[in-house]
């Protein structure tokens, strides 16, 4: 057997001339937690060219979606951005990634941090009802350049929140906290520097970051993930794993650049 399925294409939306996403059929034998990811790709040259894509999609969804950036001389997205409806696009049947609920201690508020299509993986975290369940406060915090690469900012403040199942649940707990860096914004700024200054805390009216009530997922570029570690460390967090809970994960898989 095949270690991909071929997917189709269902929908393409492009966001900006740097980022689009898709979505495909998806496979009944194709399971994930919310936060994972697969490899996916295209078939070039008789070969499969496969890259870490994590899901959009909820693990109950019957469709899979995922994020892309454009990159005009990357191996696979030079091509995967044009993709169209009724494509083929294969997709890994293993999923896999660092972004789990049961990673992490237990504790009230828990902050997705995610830069560009960093964003991604926390798609599906903000849909699972498990975390919603664990904590008093999920707070979703995108970092982009321009207000323009802010994907999904209407699903996340107008639709989701008004979701027939978890609606109620969703307006109590989430708070959603775009930031850009590049433009005039109501929020601008690095995530680092906002945590660093504790602005994004007082911006949230919530307490400064603290080892006993905030845990973090981290995913986005690899400087990112760089500076955030130092913070933590200097925090004295403890990274959570497989097999040990920490205060903090990072997803280290991430798309070319
Ligand atoms: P900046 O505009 O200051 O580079 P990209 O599109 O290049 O992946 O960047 C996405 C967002 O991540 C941008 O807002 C960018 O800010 C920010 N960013 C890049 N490097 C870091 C870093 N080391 N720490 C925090 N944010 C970063």
């Amino acid at each position: 057997m095949s270690n991909f399925n071929s997917e189709t294409v269902l929908s393409v939306h492009h966001w900006t001339d740097r980022l689009f996403s898709f979505t495909t059929t998806r496979d009944k034998s194709f399971r994930f937690k919310n936060g994972q990811f697969a490899m996916i790709g295209l078939e070039v040259d008789g070969r499969p060219l496969m890259r870490a894509y994590s899901m959009v999609s909820a693990d109950y969804d019957e469709t899979l979606e995922f994020l892309s950036i454009k990159v005009p001389d990357g191996p696979l997205t030079s091509r995967l951005q044009y993709i169209k409806v009724d494509d083929q696009i294969l997709v890994g049947r293993k999923s896999v990634g660092t972004l789990l609920q049961d990673s992490l201690l237990p504790a009230k508020h828990l902050y997705l941090l995610g830069t560009g299509t960093g964003l991604a993986p926390f798609m599906s975290v903000i849909k699972d009802p498990d975390a919603y369940e664990r904590y008093e406060k999920i707070i979703l915090v995108h970092g982009c350049r321009d207000v323009s690469e802010l994907a999904y900012a209407d699903f996340i403040t107008n639709d989701w929140p008004n979701n027939e199942f978890f609606g109620d649940q969703i307006r109590e707990k989430l708070l959603y906290y775009p930031t850009v860096t590049r433009e005039a914004f109501r929020n601008q700024g690095r995530i680092t520097d906002l945590i660093t200054s504790g602005k994004l805390f007082s911006d949230l009216g919530l307490p400064p970051a603290n080892l006993d009530d905030d845990r973090f997922m981290l995913c986005g570029s690899p400087q990112f993930l760089t500076d955030m570690r130092e913070i933590f460390e200097n925090m004295k967090c403890i990274e959570g794993s497989h097999t040990t809970q920490g205060h903090f994960v990072i997803e280290k898989a991430f798309v070319e650049k």
